[in-house]
């Protein structure tokens, strides 16, 4: 598994980033090891600019140009969990071996939900690094401190915020007519519920028996992000009642 991870985030090429090979062990999980910036293709490059623009108006997803900037934002995006995974596995080597083992289960998922886009994109006659792409989740990465804070930030910040924006994109694109993108934010919805099952019961294991689970996550929080990166403007409840998330949980997010 270390050795898979350097091989992701050390990697200068799409496939070098989308492989994994077919038997992952972990028996020398390894020192410590932080990673500054992913190694990345030229064409997948972060942006310089800072601040990333803004996905275009669902009433424009009648044109194929506007769903395909989405679905290029979205793929940006699963780049970034597989990369962020590989992050992980290289700076907790102490974390309990079946959290890696899920951790690189889940990986393998993104890596999929990459390959995925890229599909819809080539349909869309799009091709991955056409568009900008940014450092997004990345900047967090210096906040990840223990396993703890990784599953509140990952898996029950941006994973769990996808519980809502997957069925809503989702639901546009069928709306306008393309079945196909629609049923793939289906297929990540499903996944994504199970990445934020994996966080949701990690987060009991490792919390402390005082605190709450809601200021466990708030206390595990990158101080980058506000509580509400948590959910999209309607909260889809259901989603998360399927991950397994309290209602009490759910009820302090719908407060906010
Ligand atoms: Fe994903
Ligand atoms: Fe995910």
């Amino acid at each position: 598994m270390r050795e898979w991870a350097i091989s992701i985030l050390g990697s200068d090429t799409l496939e070098g980033k989308l492989f994994t090979p077919d038997i992952l062990t972990d028996q020398a999980p390894g020192p410590v090891m932080e990673w500054n910036e992913p190694t990345r293709p030229l064409e997948l490059r972060f942006q310089k600019q800072k601040r990333k623009g803004k996905l275009p108006p669902f009433h424009t997803h009648h044109d194929p140009d506007s769903r395909a900037i989405c679905l290029h934002r979205f793929a940006g995006h699963e780049l970034l969990a597989v990369e962020i995974m590989a992050y992980a596995l290289l700076k907790f080597p102490h974390a309990p071996s079946h959290f890696r083992k899920g951790l690189a289960h889940t990986l393998q998922e993104e890596q999929e939900h990459v390959r995925l886009y890229i599909k819809e994109l080539k349909r869309l006659k799009v091709t991955f690094g056409d568009l900008p792409l940014y450092r997004h989740f990345w900047c967090h990465t210096p906040y990840l401190t223990s396993p703890l804070s990784y599953v509140s930030v990952m898996s029950l910040t941006f994973e769990m915020a996808n519980l809502d924006f997957a069925p809503m994109y989702g639901h546009s694109f069928e709306k306008h007519g393309d079945r196909e993108a629609a049923s793939l934010m289906a297929r990540i919805l499903k996944d994504e519920i199970a990445h934020v099952s994996f966080g949701w019961r990690w987060l009991q294991k490792f919390k402390k028996k005082e605190l709450s689970d809601w200021d466990t996550w708030k206390e595990g929080q990158s101080p980058l992000l506000t509580p509400k990166r948590a959910r999209g403007f309607i909260i889809h409840e259901e989603h998360r009642k399927k991950a397994g998330v309290s209602s009490e949980w759910i009820e302090n997010l719908k407060s906010l």
